[in-house]
């Protein structure tokens, strides 16, 4: 196996970080999960764009590789390992400098990639759906950036898993819906398709552009509104929607059956034709 670092190729297992880079000791590090589908990576300039506004947001916008850079990585790094599905992992960070929060010196900012082969939820996972619990939002003020600092994620799908649930879905304290520890949250009411507005709450989605943009296409109505816990709770349907999980139903939450127990027709319609654009 092969990964992109710093500009070149090196074997997998020799790849390195040093022990002063600012990802690893402050976390001062962006990062993206690309789909990789027989080489295709799905909508790379999105995650491209998306990972340049958190770079001007960190000051690490010379870091990040243009579009066509990303490309010739992919290609190169496929063309090497031939996953017939994957995703390609890359990650910015702040570069090596003498511990300090504000080091005196910075160094130029280092950047990486790899690929991982991957199995994407296959049709009949998602025709089952997933159970999914609720925790209180603990995450810092700024989840719009998709940073590295990752642990309330991982101790949110810790608790998720400890309930037999597969996602952990984060609720502010105003009682507000944000989105799901490494997913968008949607929910279908009488026909329309609603997720919380775009904005430093959450993370806006490569995936959720794709559901808006397709439910423009199947003539559904979706809408970016602020969702309440019981306005999820008491929906027709909901499901989660991330680069790993595609378009996947929620059918229960906080242990509680959501539309009877069985994925909606219009997730199902939405999932459907996700998975044809994806393929
Ligand atoms: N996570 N919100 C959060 C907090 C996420 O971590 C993710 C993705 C998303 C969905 O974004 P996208 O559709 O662009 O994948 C929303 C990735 C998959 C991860 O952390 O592994």
């Amino acid at each position: 196996r092969w990964a992109y670092v710093d500009g070149v190729f090196v074997p997998f297992a020799s790849a390195a970080v040093p022990l002063e880079d600012r990802g690893l000791e402050f976390s001062e590090s962006l990062y993206e999960v690309v789909a990789v589908i027989n080489g295709k990576p799905f909508r790379l300039a999105d995650h491209v764009e998306r990972m340049l506004q958190g770079a001007r947001e960190l000051g690490l916008q010379e870091g990040v590789p243009p579009l066509a850079r990303w490309q010739h990585v992919v290609a190169d790094l496929w063309a090497r390992e031939r996953f017939d599905s994957a995703i390609l992992y890359a990650q910015l960070t702040g570069g090596t400098a003498a511990r300090e929060h504000l080091p005196g010196q910075r160094k130029k900012p280092l950047f990486f990639a790899y690929l991982r082969p991957f199995t994407f939820p296959a049709p009949s996972l998602i025709a089952q759906g997933i159970a999914a619990v609720t925790v209180p939002e603990m995450r810092w003020q700024r989840r719009d950036i998709k940073t590295t600092m990752l642990l309330p994620a991982v101790l949110a799908k810790q608790q998720a898993r400890q309930k037999g649930a597969q996602e952990a879905i984060f609720v502010g304290q105003d009682g507000y819906v944000n989105e799901g520890a490494s997913s968008n949250v949607c929910v279908v009411r009488s026909g329309v398709v609603a997720s919380p507005p775009p904005g430093e709450r959450l993370l806006e989605g490569v995936t959720l552009k794709a559901v808006s943009e397709l439910c423009a296409e199947l003539g559904l109505p979706f809408h970016r509104r602020w969702v309440s816990l019981s306005d999820l709770k008491g929906a027709d349907e909901v499901f989660i929607a991330s680069t790993t999980t595609l378009i996947m139903p929620v059918v229960r939450l906080d242990g509680q059956l959501v539309g009877g127990g069985k994925p909606g027709p219009i997730t199902l319609r939405l999932a459907y034709h996700f998975q044809k654009l994806f393929t």
